[in-house]
């Protein structure tokens, strides 16, 4: 068998992880995510699940060898189980790795499943542990279920990495609490500083914390040792010697990773975005759709090398309130 043309960017960088978004649907509503109403695509548009499939198999035929189920909320797309137990095949073999980021409230109904089809961690997004900031901030009460979620995925012997977003007056004050909780569990857990991307209901920079600030807070109270860690993703970590866990920084605003970018994206509806903070994209529904689907696919991932911009543009600023990116996070994969 011939070894797999690689997908290397005009910067030289090689992408070897897909992050694929099953679905922009969320049953939260996160403040800084989305607005209150949020205008979802529509179905019509989505992908189907055998699409989906097709559509990693192509690229996994480029040397992509990490894939990332994203959304939206993976876990809300009905029979997702079918599409994650139909990669999982592929574990071991031309993937290294197939993994989820969800917000975890369905979580512990298929976290034995997930495991089965060979998913060894998944990434949980939580903000808070108080109940009344959470159901504020997803505008849904569902911390328990969240809880819940996450212990079933251990128990099911899923590592569980936690993923925070720092907000300004909101999470600000809780985040020592919820970093030593995650380490007592077992977690590591990372820090994401708010994007500008997609409209919301409030003023993002109202919220907007920068980790510089939340790092000389912690150095503080703890000794954060910066670790030669890495996963393949943007965080930087350091090990918080007092709770003896793993902290992530991801530092879009602060302090800029993109020349180490391994990654691309593809919306619920097939369109690839080489990059999460700029506009280019690719019509990759249009080649599964045509005479020759492998073909155009593979000739569609060149074309996304050609035009993966060296790094985004996000900025938060109180003169040019205009997002970055008209696009959610939900819209092109968290
Ligand atoms: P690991 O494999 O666990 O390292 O995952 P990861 O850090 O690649 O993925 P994760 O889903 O944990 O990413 C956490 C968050 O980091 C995402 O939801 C985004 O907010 C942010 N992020 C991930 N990749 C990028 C990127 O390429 N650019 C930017 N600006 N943010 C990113
Ligand atoms: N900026 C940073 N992170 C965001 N997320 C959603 N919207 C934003 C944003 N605008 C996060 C979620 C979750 C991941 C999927 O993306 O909190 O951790
Ligand atoms: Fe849903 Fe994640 Fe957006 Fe929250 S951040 S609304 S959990 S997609």
């Amino acid at each position: 068998m011939t070894p797999p043309l690689p997908l290397i960017d005009q910067f030289n960088r090689q992408i070897t992880y897909l992050r694929l978004s099953v679905t922009d649907r969320c049953d939260l509503r996160c403040t800084y995510c989305m607005p209150e109403k949020m205008q979802f695509l529509p179905r019509a548009e989505v992908l189907r699940l055998e699409e989906l499939y097709d559509l990693a198999r192509g690229f996994m035929d480029r040397g992509i060898t990490k894939i990332r189920l994203t959304g939206g909320e993976p876990l809300v797309r009905r029979d997702v189980m079918q599409l994650i137990t139909a990669l999982g095949r592929h574990v071991g073999n031309e993937l290294e790795e197939l993994t989820l980021t969800t917000n975890a409230t369905q979580l512990a109904r298929h976290a034995a499943d997930l495991a089965l089809a060979g998913i060894r961690r998944v990434n949980v997004s939580l903000d808070t542990l108080d109940r009344q900031t959470f159901a504020r901030l997803t505008r849904r009460d569902r911390l328990d279920d969240v809880l819940a979620g996450i212990a079933a995925a251990q128990d099911a012997g899923m590592q569980v990495k936690i993923n925070t977003v720092a907000l300004r007056n909101t999470n600000e004050r809780q985040l020592p609490d919820l970093i030593a909780w995650a380490h007592h569990c077992g977690c590591d857990i990372t820090l994401i500083e708010a994007m500008p991307l997609g409209k919301i209901d409030e003023d993002r920079a109202d919220h907007y914390l920068p980790l510089t600030a939340v790092l000389d807070d912690l150095e503080r109270r703890w000794t954060c040792v910066p670790s030669a860690h890495v996963t393949g993703g943007p965080a930087r970590y350091f090990d918080v010697v007092e709770t003896g866990g793993r902290l992530g920084m991801i530092t879009p605003l602060t302090n800029n990773f993109c020349s180490g970018c391994n990654r691309i994206r593809v919306t619920a509806t097939g369109q690839l975005y080489p990059c999460l903070g700029g506009g280019e994209k690719v019509d990759l529904r249009a080649a599964l759709r045509s005479g020759d689907p492998a073909g155009n696919l593979s000739t569609s991932l060149d074309m996304a090398m050609r035009i993966k911009p060296e790094r985004h543009g996000f900025r938060i600023d109180r003169a040019g309130q205009t997002p970055a990116q008209p696009r959610h996070m939900s819209v092109t994969g968290g």
